[in-house]
């Protein structure tokens, strides 16, 4: 089963996809690729407050237009911030995984949160597994911080691009680093365009990328 984990393919909704019919031909490319599960993980932040409910009724509308044979979920990709505080303690949330029991969660690439750890914890206190997105793009980061993290039982998210060198050379570097040693435990698009198909599909490394991305949480 070839999962992805992150995109940003549900319209209308963040910076990502604008219209229900980019959604449906890139979901079309995606199955031809061999995606059978897609996340749907629309950005949740101060600067695009989206609600739970609309993101629902969106992804309704979504399952009601696609006749394809791809499995969609609706899941969120949660900014670390004090909205993402407010919507864990009233948990008012959009999980990701088949339990329902992960958040798939980013941080500014370039500052990190007040208090990471706390936040992590936190997390977990509320009974849920933090997944970190896209580790590798996060720039205050370095080897150090990746083995701390995993060693506390954080699973990291891969963005396939980053090992195309959609995002630079740090960028890429980094992700070599991480899945060598197989710090990554789930991979995904990050899709935000169709024009980003061919540079997400266009890097192939089977038989590094693909337990991962047959990996599902
Ligand atoms: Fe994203």
């Amino acid at each position: 089963m070839i999962t992805d984990h992150h995109s940003h393919v549900l319209p209308g909704v963040d910076d990502g996809v604008r219209t229900m019919e980019e959604s449906l031909v890139i979901l079309d490319r995606l199955a031809r690729e061999g995606v059978e599960t897609l996340w749907l993980t629309p950005h949740i932040m101060e600067d695009v407050p989206n609600e739970t409910e609309a993101l629902r009724t969106r992804f309704a509308e979504l399952q009601a237009a696609y006749s394809g044979p791809i499995r969609l979920y609706l899941a969120a990709e949660y900014m670390m911030d004090s909205l993402f505080v407010e919507r864990l303690e009233t948990r008012d949330l959009l999980p990701i995984g088949t339990q329902g029991d992960h958040l798939l969660v980013e941080t500014s690439c370039f500052t990190p949160p007040m208090d990471l750890d706390g936040l992590l914890q936190r997390i977990r206190s509320a009974g849920y597994f933090p997944v970190l997105a896209h580790p590798e793009r996060y720039f205050y980061m370095d080897r150090k911080d990746y083995r701390r993290l995993v060693a506390t039982g954080l699973q990291l998210q891969l963005n396939l691009g980053s090992l195309g060198g959609a995002y630079g050379r740090e960028v890429r570097n980094k992700a070599r680093w991480l899945l060598r040693h197989g710090f990554y435990t789930i991979a995904g698009s990050d899709l935000h365009r169709e024009r980003m198909v061919d540079t997400i599909l266009s890097y192939r490394h089977p038989r590094r990328i693909l337990p991962l991305m047959e990996h599902t949480i």
